[in-house]
């Protein structure tokens, strides 16, 4: 295990990454093209900035990523990169939701790469997940734009596959994403969904 953790963190820092953990949305990324050119990308809990270095040089000079994160730090994108705002603070705060909608009020593509600050007790620790992922998902049912895409980091556990069949109703396409540069012991996987469905929300 430690090998595997080895590789992707010297492999990070050869491309110019400051965490492994740009392989997760990598490989999404390369199996399934979330990510287009041109694309407003929102990233959630984007310290210290692998995803929206990466979001922003898929996407190109043409698109736009907004990050945000309880944690402030600079995040200098790559060459031929999208525009990148970040925002610091809390995205369970509506009065940072404000913040966002004042830069924009929809985005084709949602990341979350969000955790809570773990304790070692698994079902808190899962239960606070979800609490993190739930509120993706509320965001994303407001801010997506119709077909885009949706991808978000949830701890595995009881109430997984309540939220998975939750975010089942609202996309064309859904998968729980495993990347192999995720380690096995952790309990995370992805949720992946993508064209979705705006007009679902409000038939209900
Ligand atoms: C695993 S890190 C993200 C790594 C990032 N995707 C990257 O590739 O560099 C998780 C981040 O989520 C942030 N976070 C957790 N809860 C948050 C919240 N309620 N609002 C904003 N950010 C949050 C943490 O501060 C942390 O920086």
């Amino acid at each position: 295990m430690k090998e595997v953790q080895d590789f992707y963190f010297k492999k990070a820092k050869k491309e110019g990454y400051p965490a492994r953990s740009v392989y997760k949305l990598e490989e999404a990324q390369q199996k399934y093209h979330l990510l287009k050119p041109g694309n407003k990308v929102l990233d959630l809990g984007c310290q210290p900035g692998s995803w929206s270095m990466y979001a922003a040089k898929a996407v190109g000079p043409g698109g736009l990523v907004v990050g945000v994160d309880l944690t402030s730090g600079a995040i200098q994108t790559k060459v031929n990169s999208a525009k990148f705002n970040f925002l610091h603070g809390d995205i369970t705060d509506e009065l940072m939701l404000d913040k966002v909608r004042e830069i924009r009020g929809e985005f084709d593509v949602i990341i979350s790469d969000m955790a809570p600050r773990t304790t070692g007790n698994k079902w808190s620790d899962q239960q606070h997940s979800l609490i993190l992922s739930r509120r993706v998902l509320e965001i994303a049912l407001e801010m997506l734009a119709p077909q885009g895409n949706f991808y978000c980091k949830v701890f595995e556990g009881a109430d997984f596959k309540e939220y998975f069949d939750t975010v089942r109703r609202y996309f064309k396409m859904t998968k729980v994403v495993k990347p192999k540069s995720s380690r096995n012991e952790s309990r995370e996987v992805f949720v992946l969904g993508m064209g979705f469905k705006k007009t679902t929300q409000s038939e209900e």
